[in-house]
């Protein structure tokens, strides 16, 4: 069954949460097990480095032998091992990197290094058979906001970035003012639904005309003033109409520079990726402008938006094609770039 195939094994371990995944030609996912450290980080209010990087140690081989036993396959039937190596937090990095390395070294098989990012972009080959290249996709994450052009699996044009919060840190940051759990993006999604996104008309920065790029530190300043404010005279608010306020200055650009990206492009086929694509408000949205401008829309499922080891495997299978493989000096590397190669 598995003759003449890619069989990967691919780690992922770029910030807090543990996965492993077996994938079939970049494609067909065999298994994708994904051990969250979301519980652990709450109480702090996010994701502390040092407890990520001890918790990915005692998870690591739980998961990938948990993964190769959902696949049901043995480690002699791989091909090679995928792993992230950058970006994100050093020491989390360094886990999934040497586990990979050690296993690569011991089966005698090649180690594939995997940009976080071009993972996340790969995540929309796993469901959506028929994408191919070329195609404009959007960048929402915890680190990251990017439009991007994909004009092969292995080339990449950034079209916009944010100048300053991604889109995701933003959501994080606006949920921690109103007192959500971390993570907040899904918090404020949640009560986003009982509220108001019309209560309070919260800025749109579009930047100059044309401009592909993003800023949301202009919105967080924003909500944060209104809500000092509204602390200082005693206004009542409602948490759930700043949640949907905010988001919704978020969706519109989001959702506008998106669409302003494909007609730059001369693109009818728009892919999402990252934790903020998990959205459903921004979800619904971008269905409806791109069904009214004719655009394919591609996201993954909500599983799929979030970190995971299937994404990487799917992104590996298209460097394994190249041959661009690693060695036993593989680094980490925290602040590697989109299309940047580091060893
Ligand atoms: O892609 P991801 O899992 O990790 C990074 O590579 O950063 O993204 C995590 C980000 C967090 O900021 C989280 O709050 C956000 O994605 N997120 C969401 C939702 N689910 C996760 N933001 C808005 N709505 C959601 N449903
Ligand atoms: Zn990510």
């Amino acid at each position: 069954m598995l003759k003449n195939k890619a069989v990967i094994l691919a780690i992922e371990s770029s910030c807090d949460e543990t996965s492993a995944a077996v994938v079939i030609n970049g494609r067909q996912v065999l298994s994708n097990v994904i051990s969250s450290q979301i519980n652990i980080h709450r109480q702090y209010g996010g994701v502390v480095p040092e407890i990520a990087s001890r918790k990915h140690i005692e998870n690591i081989d739980n998961v990938v032998k948990a993964a190769m036993d959902e696949a049901g396959i043995d480690f002699s039937m791989l091909s090679a091992i995928g792993v992230t190596y950058g970006p994100g937090l050093v020491g989390a990095l360094l886990v999934g990197v040497n586990y990979a390395k050690a296993l690569a070294f011991g089966l005698g098989l090649p180690i594939i290094p995997v940009n976080h990012i071009e993972g996340h972009i790969a995540a929309n080959y796993i469901e959506h058979t028929e994408l191919e290249p070329p195609f404009v996709c959007l960048v929402v994450s915890g680190g990251h906001t990017n439009l991007i052009k994909i004009n092969s699996y292995s080339s990449f044009e950034i079209m916009g970035q944010t100048l300053d919060d991604a889109a995701g840190e933003a959501y994080d940051k606006i949920a921690r003012s109103l007192d959500l759990p971390y993570p907040g993006g899904p918090k404020i999604d949640e009560i986003s639904k009982k509220g108001n996104p019309k209560a309070v008309m919260f800025p749109r920065v579009m930047l100059e005309d044309g401009s592909l790029d993003f800023s949301f530190s202009g919105l967080k300043s924003s909500v944060l003033n209104y809500l000092n404010k509204a602390r200082l005279t005693g206004l009542q608010i409602s948490k759930a109409d700043i949640a949907a306020s905010f988001q919704q200055a978020v969706i519109d650009v989001l959702a506008e520079k998106a669409l302003m990206a494909c007609d730059a492009a001369g693109c009818k086929e728009l892919a999402v990726c990252g934790g903020v694509s998990a959205n459903t408000s921004l979800r619904a949205r971008l269905k409806k402008d791109c069904h009214k401008h004719g655009i394919s829309l591609y996201i993954p499922s909500p599983i799929l938006c979030t970190d995971n080891g299937a994404m990487i495997g799917s992104a590996a299978y298209y460097e394994y094609i190249e041959g661009n493989f690693g060695d036993m000096s593989l680094n980490a590397v925290p602040g590697l770039k989109i299309k940047e190669r580091r060893y």
